[in-house]
């Protein structure tokens, strides 16, 4: 079925791409999205595998114990900072390597970057799985990490590259979908090893190994991005791969564009200084801003901490388990919400109306636990359902608002001459703030108690007038139209962009 659609490159609009949407564009942009489970089953897992009684008497003795002392205070029973670098080391490691991941994309292509993700990641996963002790475990974390990061570099650009123009929205939720997915799994997966013992938890670890061995294998038959081919002089490959993804021998407009496109990228030599200018600071401020505040939401201290949190507020092993599971599935159907609604209703619309359902719901859950968890007490068991409806009403939100749109908003604003540089800077700020909120959420709730879920409340009602005020709606604008239409109309911004064109001169 061929598919005429609006080119979204042109200044004026009016060119015109054809493209089908070709099976093997969809093979290929299946396999890819494999990157987005492996980084999604790493975070669903490492909350299941430190709640796991085999793997603490193994490996953190000294939280063992806590656990089991008859009056634990039920804010502060997993407190510990090597527990928590267990979590938080892979984060760490993916921020350093998303850097080298830019430079390695660049240079050697996208499909490349994401063999070598899965190859570092497969590597982790062997080291974790067999640890005999904690140098094993956390150089297996970093190793993880580094597939991460390169992952989360490569994945994104490589699915809005090959993505035909129109459906390039979907083909970049995909990831994030994926994202969902590996949580969920990894979910499913810390339920029924729970009951394995003592080894339950090497499955669990071990299991990493199947998104990676996908992308290992797959990233084998995918395509090399026409950008790519192009961008590296392999002018013909790029053509060849071009008609091959579009199906059709009718891609011409397309192929100078990209080539234009290059063309203009070469001549900014330094991308990332050219990121520091003052005409850059709009979008990197939004992209970094997404990321912060999407981490600000306090989503991972669920997500990560899911089993812990369930744990800690009284349910028993298995029931905070499946209670994950539940917020695992909420979070897969959410985010297919938001693959249908985003470019209806708006980007500025999802995340507000998030910030509203994501206010009322922290303020809750911290209200409910404050008035009925004491230091020693449990919940009842109703009290208990209710804060479990209360996560999954939060994380619903979450996923078709700041989850998404983290990654998209971020990969749609910069013009293309600082796009990798910048999109590079979403990406190790994500992790530089999932490591933050990794690394410090277990000791802030030992410190702040039920008001840990206040603190992300206000965080929330920053994020909101941040959109307010500060976010620019970019549905349906072109994407190399942004800096006309967008930016230098917005009523803040565009006091940054009038410096643009002396900056432009300054760079060539
Ligand atoms: C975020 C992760 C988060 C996940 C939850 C992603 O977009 O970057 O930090 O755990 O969404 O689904």
């Amino acid at each position: 079925m061929p598919a005429i659609v609006m080119s979204n490159a042109g200044s004026n609009g009016a060119k015109k791409f054809e493209g089908k949407i070709t099976i093997y564009v969809v093979i290929c942009g299946v396999i890819a999205a494999t990157g987005g489970l492996m980084f999604g089953y790493d975070i669903g897992i490492s909350g299941g595998v430190t709640s796991m009684d085999d793997f603490l008497e193994e490996f953190f003795p000294v939280v063992y114990e806590r656990k089991h002392k008859a009056k634990e205070d039920n804010y502060c029973k997993y407190d510990n900072q090597g527990l928590q670098l267990f979590t938080s080391s892979l984060y760490l490691a993916a921020l350093v390597s998303s850097f080298v991941a830019s430079k390695v994309c660049t240079k050697h292509g996208r499909r490349l970057t994401m063999q070598a993700a899965s190859v570092f990641f497969l590597i982790g996963v062997v080291l974790n799985a067999a640890a005999r002790n904690i140098a094993m475990l956390i150089i297996g974390r970093i190793l993880l990490g580094v597939g991460v990061g390169f992952a989360n570099q490569a994945v994104p650009l490589f699915l809005s590259e090959i993505a035909p123009v129109h459906i390039r929205g979907a083909l970049n939720i995909l990831f994030q979908l994926d994202v969902t997915i590996g949580i969920f799994v990894a979910n499913i997966v810390n339920y029924f090893v729970s009951n394995i013992h003592p080894w339950g938890w090497r499955l669990a670890l071990g299991l990493a190994g199947v998104p990676a061995t996908m992308l290992c294998l797959g990233s084998m038959v995918i395509a090399e991005t026409p950008t790519s081919l192009i961008e590296r002089e392999q002018l013909m490959e790029g053509l060849a791969m071009l008609k091959k993804i579009r199906g059709t021998d009718n891609v011409n407009a397309e192929y100078e564009e990209i080539l234009h496109a290059c063309e203009m990228a070469r001549q900014v030599k330094r991308p990332f200084r050219n990121l520091m200018k003052r005409s850059s600071r709009p979008q990197l401020v939004i992209a970094i801003a997404m990321q912060v505040f999407q981490q600000f939401t306090g989503i991972n201290a669920i997500m990560f901490y899911a089993p812990v949190l369930f744990q800690t507020i009284g349910f028993k092993n298995d029931a905070s388990l499946l209670s994950a599971v539940i917020t695992g599935i909420v979070n897969v159907l959410s985010t297919v919400v938001s693959v249908v609604l985003v470019d209806k209703l708006g980007r500025r619309f999802l995340l507000l109306e998030a910030c509203g359902q994501m206010l009322i719901t922290q303020v809750a859950i911290g209200g409910v636990l404050l008035v009925n968890l004491k230091s020693t007490n449990e919940l009842e068991h109703g009290v208990a359902v209710w804060v479990v409806v209360l996560v999954c009403l939060f994380v619903s939100s979450f996923a078709w608002s700041w989850g998404p749109l983290g990654w998209l908003i971020p990969s749609e604003t910069f013009p293309l001459a600082t796009r990798t540089a910048g999109y590079a800077f979403a990406v190790s700020s994500n992790m530089l703030f999932t490591f933050v909120i990794a690394q410090a959420f277990l000791s802030m709730m030992c410190h702040l108690r039920a008001g840990i879920f206040f603190f992300f409340a206000a965080w929330i009602v920053v994020m909101g007038l941040f959109v307010i005020f500060l976010l620019p709606e970019t549905k349906n604008v072109p994407i190399d139209e942004m800096s006309e239409r967008v930016w230098k109309r917005h009523w803040f911004w565009k006091r940054f962009m009038d410096e643009e064109e002396q900056d432009k001169k300054d760079s060539v």
